[in-house]
């Protein structure tokens, strides 16, 4: 499901919340990080149960920023990341949106690069020592 309802959102943090606090153990202020509110998010569900999100920003018109991907572990490597990214690149290019960049953990970037977007400048190493490549792709 794709959108900006209250209980998406709401379904979309559960699982951020389990994949990148729990899991990750990233700062929760990084996870949360207050553009929930303006943002449409995409959320995959088995039943009324949420195993996967995207979150989709516009930066400045028709660029749009996707980030916040994350597949409950059980659910990984069954095609379910690639199906989340193409509703959130549907959502995209159905806005107009012409390019979109992200901001890709080096272990992840590969998974992008799948769905067509390219590395756009050098990565960049945080504090905590994951490595984040910058990654973009022209609609
Ligand atoms: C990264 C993530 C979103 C991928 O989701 P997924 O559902 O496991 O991915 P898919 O099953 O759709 O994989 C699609 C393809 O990408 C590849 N792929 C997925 N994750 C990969 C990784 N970390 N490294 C290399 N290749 C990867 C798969 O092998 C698959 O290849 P194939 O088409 O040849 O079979 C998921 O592993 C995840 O949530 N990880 C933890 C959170 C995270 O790191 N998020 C990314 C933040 S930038």
């Amino acid at each position: 499901m794709v959108g900006r309802a209250r209980t998406l959102r709401d379904a979309a943090r559960l699982v951020r919340r389990k994949v990148f606090v729990d899991e990750q153990g990233v700062p929760e202020d990084e996870v949360f990080d207050g553009a929930d509110g303006r943002a449409v998010h995409v959320v995959a569900f088995t039943g009324e149960e949420p195993l996967a999100t995207a979150r989709c920003l516009e930066l400045e018109s028709r660029i749009w920023r996707v980030g916040q991907v994350a597949v409950l572990e059980p659910a990984r490597g069954l095609g379910t990341g690639t199906l989340v990214m193409r509703a959130a690149l549907k959502h995209v290019v159905s806005c107009g949106g012409v390019e979109i960049v992200l901001a890709a953990q080096s272990g992840a970037a590969e998974f992008y690069r799948r769905l067509g977007f390219a590395q756009c400048a050098p990565g960049d190493a945080l504090e905590s020592g994951v490595v984040l490549v910058p990654m973009s792709l022209t609609l």
